[in-house]
């Protein structure tokens, strides 16, 4: 099978790589990347080798670099994980958040109409969704979208122009929609990296407002698990919601990371809030352990010291990143190999 999986740079796109390249033998993937600030081939250093597996440098939202990947390839499937991700980020500046969210994704879909592909999976949040009270009912796929930040905004213009390629032109896609995730290889500028490097590096945790917004968190892991299920066995048309029914308060979270590292809360700084800031997200995902089966392994508490133990084992990683070094690997690696690797990538 062929499968064209976009953003494969960023966290969660080289973590289900990685995890599609050990499970399914018969795979082979292109990585299409941007490699925006968040793009990170350091992140695949251990499967750059691959011969199931090469890395094409370009921009989803531009035309040309899409349609000749699709001529050359004949993909199968297509995982568009490709994405501005960050809200503080869309909050500053919305424009790249319409350029590659919405415009990106229509190039993508446009793509693969013209040329065929069997499944079609746009990686969506439960961010679509906004905010909840404290005593709602968790997100199912029903719920209203009601975003309230210019990137949840962007991803709901996605996911309703994915849906009408579906209706209108019977391309089979499917949206998932996953709560906040954690795990190895995350760009250290969302919550739990951020708090678990600064801790290390014993500065302050800053703790927007008053730190009882809650977010529902989900193992890295669990969703590639999810997405791979969801290639294999979703229903063209469909919407799927991903989450570990595990809620907790920030502050609650950051205290954790403290007493893991064993360090003191005077480490938290409350600083102001974000703007928009939705106060509550849960996700129901019943609809996806019912139709296939899917279930969590991790839960965020039992999970962080594995994984405050890869932040501090792979210190340079994240030390390289904080200091913006990880920006050269792609021409120190990539510009030693032939120019077919990255400008007009062949076909398996
Ligand atoms: P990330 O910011 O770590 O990675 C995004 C990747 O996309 C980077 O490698 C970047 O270089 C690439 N990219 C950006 N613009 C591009 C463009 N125009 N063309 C090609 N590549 C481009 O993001 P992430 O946290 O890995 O999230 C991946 C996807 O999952 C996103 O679509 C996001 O909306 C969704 N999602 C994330 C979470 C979460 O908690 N992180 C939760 C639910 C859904
Ligand atoms: P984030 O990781 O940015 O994910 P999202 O906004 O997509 O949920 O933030 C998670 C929560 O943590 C969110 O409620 C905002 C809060 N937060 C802080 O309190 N301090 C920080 O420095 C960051 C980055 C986030």
């Amino acid at each position: 099978m062929r499968v064209l999986v976009t953003g494969g740079a960023g966290f969660i796109g080289s973590n289900f790589i990685r995890h599609a390249l050990q499970v399914h033998a018969d795979w082979y993937i292109t990585n299409l990347d941007k490699l925006t600030y968040a793009g990170n081939l350091e992140n695949l250093r251990d499967i750059e080798g691959d011969s199931r597996y090469s890395f094409v440098k370009g921009d989803i939202a531009d035309r040309q670099v899409v349609d000749s990947l699709f001529k050359e390839n004949h993909f199968d499937v297509v995982v568009n994980f490709a994405a501005e991700s960050h809200v503080d980020r869309s909050i500053l500046d919305p424009a790249p958040f319409i350029d590659t969210n919405i415009k990106g994704t229509q190039v993508l879909l446009e793509a693969a109409r013209h040329h065929g592909i069997s499944k079609f999976v746009q990686v969506s949040t439960d961010e679509v969704y906004g905010s909840l009270g404290p005593g709602d009912p968790p997100f199912i796929e029903e719920s209203l979208l009601q975003p309230n930040s210019p990137y949840a905004a962007s991803k709901a213009a996605a996911d309703m122009m994915v849906r009408a390629y579906c209706r209108t032109y019977g391309l089979p896609t499917i949206v998932t929609r996953c709560s906040n995730n954690y795990g190895p290889y995350q760009f250290p500028e969302k919550l739990i990296p951020l708090m678990i490097t600064n801790a290390l590096e014993d500065k302050p945790l800053p703790v927007y407002g008053d730190g009882q917004n809650v977010r529902d968190w989900i193992h890295v892991e669990d969703h590639c698990r999810a997405i791979d299920l969801v290639i294999q066995g979703g229903q063209a048309g469909e919407v799927y919601n991903i989450g570990a029914s595990c809620e907790m308060k920030n502050l609650d979270v950051v205290r954790a990371v403290l007493g893991v590292l064993g360090k003191p809360e005077s480490l938290i700084t409350f600083v102001p809030d974000r703007p928009g800031h939705d106060r509550r997200y849960a996700i129901d995902a019943t609809k996806i352990s019912k139709e296939l089966g899917w279930k969590p392994r991790y839960r965020l508490l039992d999970a962080l010291p594995e994984l405050v133990r890869w932040y501090r084992d792979n210190e340079t990683w994240w030390r390289r990143i904080k200091a913006g070094e990880y920006k050269n690997y792609y021409e120190k690696v990539y510009s030693r190999r032939s120019a077919s690797v990255t400008a007009s990538p062949k076909g398996k």
